[in-house]
């Protein structure tokens, strides 16, 4: 049998497009990709994926406007709230990566709720990136080491990939497999920066929206005829 990504990550890509294809607003595009990721969360847990880390709002999406920013955060709650109970039930544990101070506080409570709920599950861990920059994960973490030497906690200038590793957002998490990105653009877009120096990419043409687990199931056995070098021969 071939090997099943251990970590999954997805540039959920092309609601707007989506939308705009069939004359709708860029909101029913985002609403069709809550659609899209349900399914793919359903074929993940079924496939036995261990970690699945989402691109839901990035550092840059603050850009956006005001409506679709509001827009985003409305289906965000909404997704929380109405889902983590059918997830817990699934012995899915919720995580986030990314700075959430950013978020209203009842956006934050309803997270803090949904993590705390299934922290103890062994399932699939469902990982959804939150006002997330890999920049920006770096920076924070830097923060964190230079912080720890002012506190007197650490000696010293030399800094190791494992203690910077120790202060990333992904902490408790192995690097990407997989990448997954639908819509045809291929960037990275500060997504996992640190974390993917490894990871196999895999680009799709289709709009997220219309992504289904039929799809993440190919993805899967384009990653499994890859040759994983890791830099050796
Ligand atoms: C990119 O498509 C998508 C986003 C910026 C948001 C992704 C969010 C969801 C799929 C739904 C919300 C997620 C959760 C967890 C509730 P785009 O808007 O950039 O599409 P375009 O490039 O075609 O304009």
């Amino acid at each position: 049998m071939k090997e099943i990504p251990n970590h999954i990550a997805i540039i959920m890509d092309g609601n707007g497009r989506w939308a705009k294809q069939r004359k709708k607003m860029r909101t029913t595009g985002h609403r069709q990709g809550v659609e899209a990721l349900r399914a793919v969360l359903t074929k993940a847990d079924e496939l036995g994926i261990n970690h699945l880390t989402v691109y839901a709002f990035s550092t840059e999406n603050w850009a956006r406007p005001k409506a679709e920013i509001k827009a985003l955060m409305l289906l965000l709650l909404e997704y929380i709230k109405n889902e983590s109970k059918a997830l817990h039930k699934k012995n899915v544990r919720i995580t986030t990566i990314g700075d959430l101070g950013s978020f209203d506080e009842k956006i934050q409570l309803e997270i803090a709720k949904a993590k705390e709920l299934t922290k103890d599950n062994t399932g699939l861990n469902f990982n959804i990136a939150l006002n997330y920059g890999g920049r920006d994960e770096i920076r924070r973490a830097v923060e964190k080491i230079v912080e720890q030497e002012r506190k007197g906690n650490r000696e010293g200038i030399s800094v190791t990939e494992e203690e910077i590793e120790r202060y990333l957002d992904t902490r408790d998490m192995p690097d990407p497999d997989l990448l997954i990105r639908t819509s045809g653009e291929m960037r990275l877009s500060n997504y996992l920066l640190w974390q993917m120096a490894y990871t196999e990419l895999v680009f799709t043409e289709t709009l997220w929206p219309d992504f289904t687990g039929e799809d993440l199931e190919k993805a899967i056995e384009t990653y499994q005829n890859r040759d994983r070098r890791f830099g050796k021969i």
